[in-house]
């Protein structure tokens, strides 16, 4: 099978029903905890309306919503789906990061990981100004790449396994950089499926962005944002990493 032949993305489409097994809601407390202070001491108390762009399955979010009240949007149903049965109060929106414009403001606009699929500086900007659309003045914009260019290291392998009454997998993810020169890395996931006695072996391409921190810290300003940086020591590997915070001018 020829890599670039992997159909992208699998995880969040055919593969949505898995994303229970590999991410544990339990396992975001201590990520969550780090974007909850980080919006409070922006916003203050009390229970703001926030939005979160990618909310995938919802795991972070359902640390949140009981402090905030939430809307949610992703570019995958599917993956809602998952969300909407962790967060039935949240209201759940189909769309793209890049373009979705509800007419609606917020006090804070959240993407977490799923910003690591902004692949060019355009895709990055467009959903820097998707968050920016959804704020006033003083709106706040919380984000946090898993990755700068600063922290990437080529190479990483990781590994887990899980099981719930219908399916027993095991997942094998490949994380490397086949050009160092332009904005991208990817990580090739191997997953072995146990379905009613048989084992499948199924693949899956996930192409994610790579970006200096000086960069991200431009383009959010060029965004129309102040931006701040809070430590986000979330990481198994200790590789230090930020929330980045941006304050609608
Ligand atoms: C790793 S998952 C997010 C998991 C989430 N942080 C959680 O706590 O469950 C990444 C998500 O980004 C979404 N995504 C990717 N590109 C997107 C885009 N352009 N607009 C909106 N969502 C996008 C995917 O559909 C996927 O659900």
């Amino acid at each position: 099978m020829n890599y670039e032949d992997i159909k992208q993305n699998r995880l969040y489409d055919e593969f949505a029903h898995l994303w229970n097994l590999i991410s544990n809601p339990q396992d975001y407390a201590l990520e969550a905890a780090f974007w909850k202070k980080a919006l409070r001491d922006k916003l203050g108390p009390g229970r703001h309306e926030i939005l979160e762009l990618g909310v995938g399955g919802g795991h972070n979010l359902s640390h949140l919503k009981n402090e905030f009240r939430a809307t949610a949007v992703d570019i995958s149903d599917k993956m809602l789906d998952n969300s909407r049965r962790l967060n039935p109060e949240v209201e759940h929106l189909v769309g793209d990061m890049r373009s979705v414009r509800l007419g609606r403001i917020f006090r804070a606009v959240i993407i977490h990981d799923a910003i690591n699929y902004m692949l060019t500086e355009d895709d990055l900007h467009a959903a820097l100004r998707t968050a920016a659309e959804h704020l006033d003045p003083g709106g706040v914009f919380v984000t946090s790449p898993d990755y700068t260019t600063e922290t990437f290291t080529d190479g990483v392998v990781r590994h887990g396994s899980c099981a719930d009454e219908n399916t027993r997998l095991v997942h094998i993810e490949y994380e490397f950089d086949p050009d160092p020169d332009d904005t991208t890395y990817e990580y090739l996931m191997i997953y072995l499926i146990r379905e009613k006695g048989q084992l499948r072996i199924e693949h899956d391409r996930h192409v994610t962005g790579l970006f200096r921190e000086a960069r991200w810290l431009e383009l959010i300003e060029d965004a129309g944002f102040e931006v701040e940086k809070y430590a986000y020591d979330v990481h198994d590997d200790k590789r230090q990493s930020y929330l980045f915070v941006g304050v609608k001018k």
